[in-house]
This record gives structure tokens, sequence and C-alpha cells, in this order.
């Protein structure tokens, strides 16, 4: 048996994967000369210039860093931008109440007055980017300590991020590539009036939910729309009811045209983190050791707010934010740790390496000193073991009652409390301060939720921490209820001023520095301290110290890697920064004799609709519309209505919202996911496994113009 799966697996990569081009990889715009040909040959029309360049308007002026995590791009003239619903989330659940509840029922602005202001959202443009590796290693020489090294390389990085702000509104950074090789500096414009315009109801933003997240075949609408305001001058300003649309330097055009299969995609957008080049120490601790633990630890809480949202529409609206969160990562770890097992990645890199240790042995001079880098991996990730498990106990399973975080913010009070230099002013602002951090947590605050997460959380880590990384609130737990979790955890609910709105409200009510004892007291607050302290004062020290030794063995591994493959041509981690990406429309088979097309249809909304499922119910003015086959010019030439699609593009978290383009760079979709067969591509992209989700630019306009009636939005655009 062992033997079939054997030969199964190495058939496979021939029969599988026909593309003649590798799609694997996060290229860097500013250096995209060396795909430009490969690219060209896949279908793009366009040139490197025309994606990016500083010299002239170029693709990089319509795509913005949306929020902290999210890319966006702009369709208009007058800045008008689209996300997703996803991204968008957190904004539109801050909009929304039972009396408006934008979340089930979508909002519509009707005009640019109606548009909602979102105080602390930004979108972030990438003005240009430099490579400035030279300036930033100046001073670094081979033998230096890696604390010298760091010294001497923010130094540098302050003097170029200096001169790059002087004299302009611009933020500017510094960023390391491969691993601290190379050094670019971005230069970035943000924009800090952004209004909310548009998005579908959850029926249809978030159509299949958490049950189909991480998944194809899917069928959701995953948009929204917002728009980007300016200073009478085009410049960036704070919210201002004068302030108008920004009027961009350039704009996406959108196609009706549709793709085929093996069209060329591209994607330019702001991926946040992958780790191609770990060893398989790395990824065998990941996928097998700590991924199920939080996968575990993410189960019971998830159970839980599902088994109460079920139950209640109020709760539902709380919780649905703070679920999707949860879940999200949840799926993502066992669709990577099951993609790793299955494309057997940890032996497939133990052998990769086996041959680099032989090049690695063959060398001598400078270089080595590489044959010790594989045994130095494993004897630290050996070290790191313990010490990201308590981590993972302390931050999942510690950190997971909402009244830690919301204690927290009790914080400065307690501080400037007990400090007679503190101003009867500043006290009192920073009461207003609490005053205002309680009422957005009691707004979406269940305790008898909170306190059933919190009890098997806290049970978790006595029954599986390494004693010496507990808490010490456990030593007390031990002597006060003899070990008894829900009794101390009920005491604590029964206790704690931070549990009930009605009591910290009056708390806090002519609040008087003398009270600060009290809350510092506060049995919920003593949790917090104990887990908080525990964590800052154990893991963090040494879990440094051990991520330093990883990080610098890492950036002389991608170097010797870079030179034992002198002719492969290395795409830098994502590490947040904008890059473009390309691959082609195509199927794939999950599993023998099965395969998934490449794109859906509304049909398969009508397919996957029970009422009976929150998910999966299908409002009555979209069935209808989709019962009548009446796409008009949304429809592709099959006559249907696509909803959505897959590509080979190369992705990860922080690419959602991101333009997918055709080989012209009109915009054909938004990606929002990845297959679940393919979410270890944050580890390992595999060709045969890994797609993009990509909603279907044409089901967008489709639910914005006959669906929502948003046709002055439509005009707006450049649509061919
Ligand atoms: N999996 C996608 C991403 O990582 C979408 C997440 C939001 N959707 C959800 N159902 N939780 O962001
Ligand atoms: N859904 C992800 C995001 O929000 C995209 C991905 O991980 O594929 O960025």
């Amino acid at each position: 048996m062992k033997k079939l799966i054997t030969l199964v697996s190495i058939c496979s990569l021939f029969t599988y994967h026909l593309s003649l081009f590798a799609d694997e990889g996060m290229w860097i715009p500013i250096l995209l000369n060396k795909n430009i040909e490969q690219m060209q040959k896949m279908g793009l029309k366009l040139t490197a210039e025309d994606i990016y360049s500083i010299n002239q308007s170029s693709l990089k002026d319509a795509i913005v860093r949306f929020g902290r995590g999210c890319t966006g791009e702009l369709v208009s003239p007058k800045g008008l931008l689209l996300t997703n619903h996803h991204c968008g989330y957190g904004v539109i659940q801050r909009h929304s109440s039972l009396e408006h509840d934008y979340l089930t029922d979508g909002y519509w602005a009707q005009s640019l007055d109606e548009e909602l202001p979102n105080p602390g959202l930004n979108v972030t443009f990438m003005i240009r980017m430099e490579d400035v590796t030279d300036r930033v290693l100046e001073g670094v020489t081979p033998d230096m300590s890696e604390q010298s090294r760091s010294a001497v390389i923010k130094k540098n990085s302050k003097a170029v991020v200096d001169e790059a702000e002087k004299d302009t509104h611009y933020d500017a950074y510094v960023r390391s590539f491969y691993h601290g090789n190379q050094y670019f500096l971005i230069v970035t414009e943000i924009f800090k009036d952004i209004r909310f315009v548009g998005a579908p109801p959850s029926g249809i933003g978030k159509f299949g939910g958490d049950t189909d997240n991480w998944m194809w075949p899917r069928h959701t609408g995953d948009f929204s729309v917002f728009r980007v305001y300016a200073d009478s001058n085009n410049q960036p300003a704070v919210y201002s009811k004068d302030n108008v649309p920004y009027k961009p330097k350039y704009y996406l055009p959108i196609s009706l045209g549709g793709y085929n299969e093996g069209d060329f995609t591209l994607l330019f957008g702001n991926p946040g983190r992958t780790h191609e080049y770990l060893p398989s120490f790395a990824v065998e601790l990941i996928t097998i050791k700590e991924n199920p633990v939080k996968i575990g630890l993410r189960q019971k809480r998830l159970d839980v707010i599902k088994n109460a949202t079920m139950k209640n529409r109020l709760v539902r609206i709380q919780y649905s934010s703070k679920h999707a969160r949860i879940s999200n990562y949840w799926k993502k770890m066992i669709g990577e740790t099951r993609g790793i097992k299955r494309a057997d990645g940890v032996v497939k890199k133990q052998e990769f390496e086996k041959k680099f240790q032989a090049w690695a042995e063959s060398l001598d001079g400078d270089q080595a000193g590489y044959a010790t880098i594989l045994p130095q991996f494993k004897k630290l990730y050996g070290e790191r073991y313990p010490i990201s498990l308590a981590a993972i106990y302390l931050r999942e399973a510690g950190m997971a009652p909402e009244l830690y975080r919301f204690s927290r913010s009790a914080n400065n009070l307690i501080k400037q409390s007990g400090d007679k230099k503190t101003s009867d002013e500043a006290l009192a602002a920073e009461t207003e301060n609490l005053m205002k951090t309680a009422r957005s947590f009691y707004k979406n605050y269940q305790p008898a939720i909170d306190r059933e997460i919190t009890t098997l959380m806290m049970e978790e880590m006595w029954n599986n921490m390494y004693k010496e990384y507990m808490p010490d609130i456990f030593a007390r737990i031990a002597k006060k209820h003899k070990g008894d979790i829900p009794a101390y955890v009920d005491d604590l609910f029964r206790k704690s001023i931070f549990v009930d709105s009605t009591r910290f409200y009056a708390f806090l009510d002519n609040y008087k520095r003398n009270k600060g004892k009290k809350l510092r007291a506060d049995p919920v607050y003593q949790l917090f301290l104990s887990i908080a302290n525990r964590y800052n004062q154990d893991i963090i020290p040494e879990g440094r110290r051990i991520t330093s030794a990883i990080d610098s063995l890492q950036r002389i591994y991608m170097l010797a890697l870079m030179k034992m493959q002198p002719d492969k041509q290395f795409y830098p981690d994502a590490n947040s920064t904008m890059r473009v990406c390309y691959g082609q429309v195509d199927d794939f088979h999950p599993a023998d004799a099965v395969t998934y097309e490449y794109f859906t249809t509304a049909q398969g909304i009508l397919e996957k609709e029970d009422s009976t499922i929150y998910d999966y119910a299908v409002e009555k003015r979209l069935k209808d519309l989709i019962s009548a086959c009446n796409y008009g010019r949304y429809a592709d030439d099959d006559g249907q209505l696509h909803v959505g699609f897959i590509s080979t593009i190369h992705s990860t978290g922080g690419n959602s919202g991101a333009p997918v383009l055709n080989g012209e760079g009109e915009l054909i979709g938004i990606n929002f996911d990845r297959n679940w067969e393919g979410t270890m591509s944050d580890l390992m992209y595999d060709p045969d496994q890994c797609r993009n989700i990509i909603l279907d630019i044409r089901y967008l306009l489709f639910i914005m113009d006959k669906y929502a009636g948003a046709t002055w939005l439509v005009e707006e655009m450049d649509i061919r």
C-alpha cells in the first residue's frame, strides 16, 4: 500500500499540472523586468512601466492598503474604492444596531451626503519604492554581533526614512526582504477620510459564512464599497464635512468580458506574511505540533459562541465578527496541516535538505560554515518548542476571555490614580477614555458566553501547560478553591465590577483617585495581571532570544539557498509590502476522480439555499432576480451569471480585496480567499492544489446595479 501511495504522488506530478509556467511567487513591483517576458508570454499585454512607474500614472496608483490588513482598489475618477465585505466588516458592524442592521440588511448611500465617515480608517497608497540595501548595511560587518548589526541597520534606516519624508507629507519606512539580505525604502501617502458607501446584506456578502470560508466552490458576494475623500487641494486630510471625493492618479477600468480556462491573471496587493524558505524542522513544528493545539483551543471557544448565537438574534449581531475572527485562522490551520501532510511537505523539505547539506559540505573558505546551518536550526527549533507551546496556551487560552482585554484598558487609569503627579484634569480625561472603551465593549458583550469560555480556557491551561510557565493565579486557585476552576470562575464573575455594565458605569461616575486601589484589586484585573506578567516577563524575553537566533540563521540560510541555486529566480517572502502575483485561471483536482471547475454561477446559490441554515439563507429579492435569469450585460457568453472563479495566483492574507486583472490590465474580479486544500501555500506553494478565490466583477456589478439599484455608482466607473 505504502508503495502505491508513493507511486501515485510521483505520477501526479506529471499528470495534473500541465501548465508550462510557474505561478508561484509574490514579486516586487519595481523589479518586474525580470518577470515581464514570462508574464507577457502568459498573456499580459502591459509593460512593466504600466504596472509600476514613478514617471507616469500606473496601476500601482489605483491600489491601496485598506485599513491595516487588506487591499482595496480605486475604480472611478471620484475616489470610489472596492474591497471585500469581510474587510469592511468591522466598519459595517460599527454602523449597525438592531434598528439599523446594515450587516443583515446591507446599506447603500443614495448620494454623497449619505456616505458615512469612519474615524480611524485609513487607506495607504505607495508613492515609490527604492532599493536601499547598500545604505542600510553600511558599516555592517560579518563578525558583528546580532545586536550591533541591528543597531547599525536601525540607525541607517532612520536616516534613509528621514531623508525621504523631509518636506513632504509622506510616511516612509524601510523593510527587510529575503530575511535581511536586501532592504527597500517604501514611501507612502495615507488618506484619512474614508467613507462607507455601500455593502450588500450578509446573506450575499458573507453567503456561505464560516461554513464555506476557505472553500471552493464558492458563492460569496464578498465586497463592500468605500470612497476616499481629500481636502480641496486633493491632499489627504482628516474627516471634515468640507472634504471632497479624491481624484486618483489612476483608476482601474472594468471588463465585462470574463475569462476562459488558461487565461492570464494578475493580482496587485498587499500580502502579509509567508514562510516559503523555512527548514523542515520549522514546518514540522508548526503543522504537526503547534497548529493542532491552537485548533483545539479555538474549537472550544467557537462551540460556545456558535451555540449561543443560534438561539438569539442580538447575540448573533454582537458575536458574528468575533466568531469570524476566531474561526478564520482555526480553519486555515486545519487546512494548512492537512495540506502539508498530504503533500508530504516535511519529507520533501528533508530531501531537499540532504542535497543542501551535501552541497554545503563541499564548500570551503568563508562558506564552509553553511554546513552548520541545518544542525543549528534543529537545535534552535528544539529549544523553541516548549516556549512556543507555553506562548500558545497563554495567548490562545489565557488571553481568550473578553474580560482579559477589557480589564487591560483600565491599566492607564490605575497607574495614573496611584501617581500624585497626575492632575485632576488628566485623571478625568483618562476616566472618560475608559468610559468610551467600556461603552463599545458592553455593546457587544454577553457575560454568560465569556464565563463559559473563561472556565474552559483556564481548565486547558491547568491541565496542559508546563508547570514552570503556568501563571501564578493558578497557585491561588489551588489554595483558595482547591483547584476547582469552575468555582473560581463563578467567584470571579460574581465579584468583579468589570462583568456588569451598570456596576462599572456607576463606579466610573465621579471617579476619584482613591478608587484606583479598588480597580487594581478587582479579581478580573488580577487575573489579567497574572497572565500578562507571565507572558511579558518569562515568555517574551526567552522567545525573543530564540527568535533572534533563528532569524539571523534564516538570513544566512536564505543567502546560501540563493548561492546554491544561482539560476533560480527567488521571490522574497511576503512582508506586508505591495506585490505583484500572477497565474492563470485553472480548475483543480482535490481528490481522486474529483474535479473542481474554475467558475461558479448564480444557479449554485439556489442549489445551496437552505432557509433553515443561517449561512445559506437566500433573500427573496435575490432569488427572484436569479430565477428570472435577467442578468443583462452582466451575463457571461454562456448566458450564466458567474459569481466566483479561481486561478493559480500565489496569494495570502492581506491580499483580500486586491484587484484581479486580465492581460489588458482590466479589473475582472476581487480576490478574497483561497481553497482549503491550498492553504499550506504560506509554507509551501503547490501548483496542483493552491488556488486563489476571486469574486467575479460582473456579479458585484449585478448586485450593485440590479439588486441594490445603486446605478449612480455603476455610472461612475469605466466599464468595458
Ligand atoms: N478566509 C478569508 C481570509 O482569510 C476570508 C475570511 C473572512 N470570512 C469569514 N467567513 N470568516 O481573510
Ligand atoms: N482571506 C484572506 C485575506 O483576508 C486572503 C487569503 O488568505 O487568501 O487577506
